[in-house]
This record gives C-alpha cells, structure tokens and sequence, in this order.
C-alpha cells in the first residue's frame, strides 16, 4: 500500500508513559481494547498502564494474565505494577516476580506512600532490579486531593480545595530520596510551579529524574471547572496561569522530559455527579497531540521537533525503549499527521469507551491521519476502526 504523505509529518508512533486502562475490574470505565484503538486514533504506538485497577496489578498472576490478554491488541500496550500491595502504602510487592511476569516499572498510584523509610526501600530494591518508578505525588489523606485547585474558584463552587503544597513536599522528599539512592524516577503528572523549581533543582544535583506534564495542565487553568463543571476535575488539579506558564517554560528548557495524557477514563453516570461526588481525570489519548500542537506549538513555545521530543524519545528513553523501531529492514512504529488541519472534538468521535473530556467542542490543530504499529496500519482518518 502506498500512503500519500505530501504535506505530512512522518514520526515515531508517540509514546505515553501514564495512562489508565481499567482492565481488569473497571472495565465499563475503559478496557484495554477500547483503551489500545483510542491510542491508536491519537497516534500511540506504545502506551504504560497504570496499576489502580480492581484487583489492582499487585502481584504476578494478575499481571500475567492482563500480559497475556494484551497481546492481540492493535498497539504495544505495557505496564507497570504498584510499589505495595493493595495500594495501601504499607507492604512493597514483591518486584523481581512482578519484574519476571514483565512489568516494566513500578508506581505508587492510588495513596502515596507515606512512610518515608518504605520508600526509601522501595526505590533501593527498584534500582537493584533496575525497575524505574513511576510516582503520582497526590496525597489525598493528608491535605486532600479534591480535583479541584484550592482558591478563589475552589470558594466560589463550594469545594474543598486541593493546595500545590501537598504535590510540592511530595516531589521534594522523592527528588531527595531518588538523589540519595541513584534510582530512577518520574514525577507523573506536574502541575505547579514550585514543583518545577524542585525538579530543575534535583535534577543539577544529579538526581535520576524525569517529569511529565499532561495536555491539560498547560492548556487551561482553574477556572475551567467554572465552564466545565466536573469535566475539568483532575487530580493533580488544573491550577493557576502562573503554574501553567511555569510548566511551558519547564517543558521549554528541559526540565520537563515527557507529555503523558494521563488518559483516565469515567462513565457518563460518574460524571454526571456533583463536583465534589463525581470522580477526577479525564480522557486524553484521542486530542493530546491537537491539544499540544494548539497550546504550544501554535503559540510559538516549542518547536514542532521539540514537541515530537517530549512525546516520543524522552519517554522511551525513560523506560529503555526502542524508539519507532526505525533500523532498515524492521516492522515500524509511525505515525503521519496533519499539523495545519483544525478540526472540533465531537464527543461522539471517540473511540474510547468514555468520552470526559473538558476539550469538546473546541477547535484545535493538528489531525492524525495514520498509525502504524508493528509494520500494519492499525488506524486511518479515512476509515474508522
Ligand atoms: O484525576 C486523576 N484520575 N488523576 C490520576 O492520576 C488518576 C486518575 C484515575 O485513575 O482516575
Ligand atoms: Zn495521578
Ligand atoms: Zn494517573
């Protein structure tokens, strides 16, 4: 087959280290084939699940069998598994069986560990079995994590409010403890200012750290969930203009390596809630790419080979990947956009089995055309899957 690709960007298929497929357990959420066909609608070619699934990804049989299952998806679909057992912050897992049942890394997802002598453990068995580890940095239990920033907005609606001081004394203790240990980590989903000043810190000292950012958090701001409603509840929240410019010059200078969606599906029902009851996270796979070429390129931040960077060597570099398996004569990871081409998220558009997202009905830019993974076409914008 021949692909017209006059006029197109060819790249690596994208790479998104952070995304909630909900398989096994929370499946009327997401699974993983509907999660793996709006990947490959946003143009990913690998994605790293996350393990706060029901039961969650806690032990070696449950991985097995979710490894064995994702083998006839149309993408590479990987995972990680949780630091303790039960996501209760309290037992670690046991890591080489996990590590042997093909987890690629570990994360804290759900309650974040607060012993800090656990972690500290956590990451020196992490760095012995050379496992990086993936770290969600929200404490609900201490301060609260509501989804919504604490402020101005936060009074005005009525909810309790989520600080930035609960995100930033988490990054500070795992910068210091990773700068101590020499493990790898990747502080997941940034979104305030001084956790960036934390991280270009650590980062001079020599820790091995890496950071992500999602679409949202450098798209819009807090008052989003005043237009949204509970469409625009994430944990971390969406915080403030200064936060958010922080996080563009951060991505700018390097600070920030990745762009990870944070695809966190939620039913219609969920959603429908009130803002304090309806659950946080949004969907991301299907406009991460527009969302970013609209907010950052278009805008004249980055470069659109910055922003390719940021979604595709940065995170496999973080987990050892190969990129786009671009070598002659192997089957090739690719995606062809459209980086002109405007378009307006239409709810009904995604193939993810959810469909909260606080983007619809908004014009952005930047259209997938083709994904190809593994060598096949695994989705065309002119033929949907
Ligand atoms: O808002 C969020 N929802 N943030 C996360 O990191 C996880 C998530 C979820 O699992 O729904
Ligand atoms: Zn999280
Ligand atoms: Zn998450």
């Amino acid at each position: 087959k021949v692909i017209d690709a006059d006029n197109l960007v060819i790249a690596p298929g994208f790479v998104d280290v952070h995304v909630h497929f909900r398989d096994p357990g929370l499946t009327y959420k997401e699974d993983i084939h509907t999660g793996a066909n709006s990947a490959a609608k946003g143009g990913y070619t690998t994605v790293v699940c996350m393990a706060n699934t029901k039961p969650p990804i806690d032990n070696a049989n449950v991985l097995k069998d979710l490894v064995e299952r994702e083998q006839s998806l149309l993408i590479n679909v990987l995972n990680t598994a949780n630091v303790t057992v039960g996501m209760q912050g309290k037992e670690l897992t046991d890591f080489k069986a996990l590590k042997e049942a093909n987890a690629i890394g570990l994360t804290d997802d759900g309650i974040p560990i607060k012993d800090e002598k656990l972690v500290l453990e956590a990451f020196k068995k992490a760095k012995e079995l050379d496992l990086p580890i993936s770290l969600h940095e929200e404490d609900p239990a201490l301060i609260g994590s509501s989804g919504v920033n604490q402020g101005a907005i936060s009074k005005k609606i009525g909810v309790k409010g989520a600080p930035a001081i609960a995100e930033d004394v988490l990054v500070a203790r795992d910068c210091m403890l990773a700068l101590e240990v020499g493990n790898k980590i990747d502080i997941q989903h940034i979104s305030s200012k001084r956790s960036v000043e934390i991280i270009e810190l650590a980062k001079k000292m020599g820790a091995n750290v890496y950071a992500e950012v999602t679409p949202q958090h450098i798209a819009l701001t807090e008052e989003a969930v005043l237009t949204k409603g509970t469409m625009a509840k994430v944990n971390p929240p969406l915080r403030t203009k200064e936060d958010k410019d922080a996080l563009i010059m951060a991505l700018k200078k390097g600070v920030i390596d990745m762009i990870a969606t944070d695809h966190a599906p939620h039913s219609k029902e969920e959603k429908m809630k009130s803002i304090s009851e309806a659950p946080s996270g949004m969907i991301g796979l299907e406009t991460a790419l527009a969302v970013c070429i609209t907010n950052l390129v278009k805008s004249g931040h980055l470069s659109l080979m910055q922003l390719i960077e940021k979604m595709t060597i940065n995170p496999a570099r973080f987990y050892n990947l190969e990129v786009g398996h671009l070598t002659e004569g192997a089957k090739a990871d690719i995606v062809i956009f459209d980086d002109k081409q405007s378009w307006i998220v239409d709810k009904k558009d995604f193939v993810s089995k959810a469909s909260n997202s606080p983007f619809i009905g908004e014009k952005l830019y930047g259209r997938v055309k083709y994904t190809i993974c593994n060598g096949k076409i695994v989705y065309s914008d002119m033929q949907e899957l």
